[in-house]
């Protein structure tokens, strides 16, 4: 594997407002690599392929593990994590961009705080805020601990909702994972305290019905949450909700 090297593509884009460009780079190959030790080794020796010195390449990690979310970019086209993005498995040259449906921060960091303001809409935790004690809280049988273990393991990397063709500003769609968080929550039993709440706050514009089904959510999910079933599930309770509703009035 002597003298073996790989080329990345970045689309780069120095804040919020100028207009992105592109910049190639040609690193040594080492056996292991993934697009975050790319980075690294770019932001190292901080010169493009033709020999023009530049910046280090922006962009988000953390944990390197594929547990924090943060390092969710575009790599040759497909929603995914770069720390867990082996250079062996990608095609090269190797394409790197920031999300498109988030607003860029810099190169290929971008802002993702949309996801976590649906989080709070559809209020997306378990009530037991308060300065006194609470005791502790009703066990959960092995089967609902079975049941919610999937769906606790969202890294909030928005990988889905870049990947939905409805998740854009036309249509204000909450995305997948909010909608498989209601799931979680609602069927906690502690949780389900707020159940109506959540289940009215997807109903109307941006809500479940935005959903088209075109099932791209699930094929990106970095965890393999059951996106699909939870948007089935969620929508029939909203339905029901929604009928309930509509004969109480
Ligand atoms: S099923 Fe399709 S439309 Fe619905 S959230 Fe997933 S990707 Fe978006
Ligand atoms: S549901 Fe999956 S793709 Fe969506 S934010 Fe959570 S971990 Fe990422
Ligand atoms: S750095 Fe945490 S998921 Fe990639």
């Amino acid at each position: 594997m002597a003298n073996k090297s790989v080329i990345i593509r970045i689309k780069r884009q120095n804040d919020p407002e100028s207009r992105p460009y592109w910049e190639e780079f040609e690193l040594p190959w080492r056996p292991g690599m993934n697009v975050t030790s790319s980075l690294m080794d770019i932001a190292a020796n901080p010169v493009t392929r033709d020999g023009k010195p530049t910046t280090p390449i922006v962009y988000d990690s953390n944990c390197l593990e594929e547990v924090c979310g943060s390092c969710a970019m575009l790599i040759n086209g497909r929603a995914r994590m770069a720390c867990s993005a082996l250079i062996d498995k990608l095609d090269q040259p190797i394409k790197l961009e920031p999300f498109s449906k988030f607003p860029v921060v810099r190169d290929l960091s971008v802002d993702r705080s949309v996801l976590f303001e649906n989080l709070k809409a559809v209020k997306a935790w378990v009530p037991i805020d308060g300065t006194y004690d609470l005791g502790s809280g009703p066990r959960m049988s092995a089967e609902e601990q079975e049941h919610a273990y999937p769906l606790s393991r969202c890294i909030s990397c928005c990988c889905c909702m870049e990947a939905c063709p409805q998740f854009n500003e036309h249509t204000g769609f909450v995305g997948a994972a909010a909608i498989s968080q209601v799931r979680l929550f609602n069927t906690h039993p502690t949780g389900k305290a707020l159940k109506r709440e959540r289940l009215a706050a997807l109903m109307g514009d941006g809500g479940i019905q935005e959903c088209g089904y075109a099932q791209n959510c699930v094929e990106v999910c970095p965890k393999d949450i059951p996106l699909t079933r939870s948007i089935s599930e969620v929508g029939r309770e909203v339905m029901k909700q929604a009928i309930g509703d509509l004969f109480r009035k």
